[in-house]
């Protein structure tokens, strides 16, 4: 059995279907079902269904071969795993936003809301700014509107959430896509099947 991590959510449908499409599939996915794990034995896949924040431990500690996450998670985890392909699926930014017009006071530390921790860090460590990280779980974009932090960082895709809460984007971060990750070791053991699926999911996507 191959076990693949999905992220649970947009972006592991759209997964789902590129592997089902490469003969994946495992009907039990469209079901409307609370369970986690689901297989199929004909096609020797079972797939893990997982927050996306956590898909890079389990493919890191071999709970799943192969996973598919967003690089922004990547950036933010760094698990020690392959990074296999890009599946330019589920694309977004990583980017400083504040409200409209917002014009940033350099002699204060910068007060900076974020769920990305260590995306954080690194990027105004690299700016050498003095910043204290407000650590959020969601809804974001409440923050500056309240003032409990000068900016966000956050993932901007539509760009919906910020123009309706008259938020724009002051900085750009890093662009962020879907990726395919291995873990190291079972790499070794199924790295016939592992690059088949690699081979197949390019010539998909073209
Ligand atoms: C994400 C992100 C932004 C929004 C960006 O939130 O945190 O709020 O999507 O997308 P947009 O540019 O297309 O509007 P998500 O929906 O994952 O919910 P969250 O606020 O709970 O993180």
């Amino acid at each position: 059995m191959l076990n693949i991590a999905l992220p649970k959510g947009r972006l592991g449908d759209k997964v789902y279907s590129l592997f089902a499409k490469m003969g994946y599939d495992c009907s039990e996915f469209l079901e409307d079902t609370r369970k986690l794990v689901i297989e199929n034995p004909d096609s020797g896949v079972r797939y893990l269904l997982i927050k996306p924040s956590d898909v890079g431990i389990y493919v890191e500690r071999g709970a799943a071969d192969i996973g598919v996450v967003g690089k922004d998670v990547l950036l933010e985890t760094d698990p020690d795993v392959y990074e296999l392909l890009d599946l330019n699926l589920g694309k977004c930014n990583l980017a400083v936003a504040a409200k409209n017009g917002y014009v940033e006071d350099t002699d204060r530390t910068l007060r900076v809301a974020t769920k990305y921790v260590n995306v954080t860090k690194n990027y105004y460590k690299g700016l050498n700014r003095e910043i204290e990280i407000i650590k959020l779980n969601g809804s974001i974009e409440l923050a500056p509107i309240l003032g409990l932090s000068d900016v966000i960082l956050d993932i901007v895709e539509t760009g919906t959430t910020l123009r309706e809460n008259d938020l724009s984007v002051f900085e750009y971060v890093a662009p962020s896509s879907a990726r395919l990750i291995a873990n190291k070791s079972n790499y070794q053991f199924k790295s016939e099947e592992i690059d088949r699926i690699v081979a197949r999911m390019k010539e998909e996507l073209l």
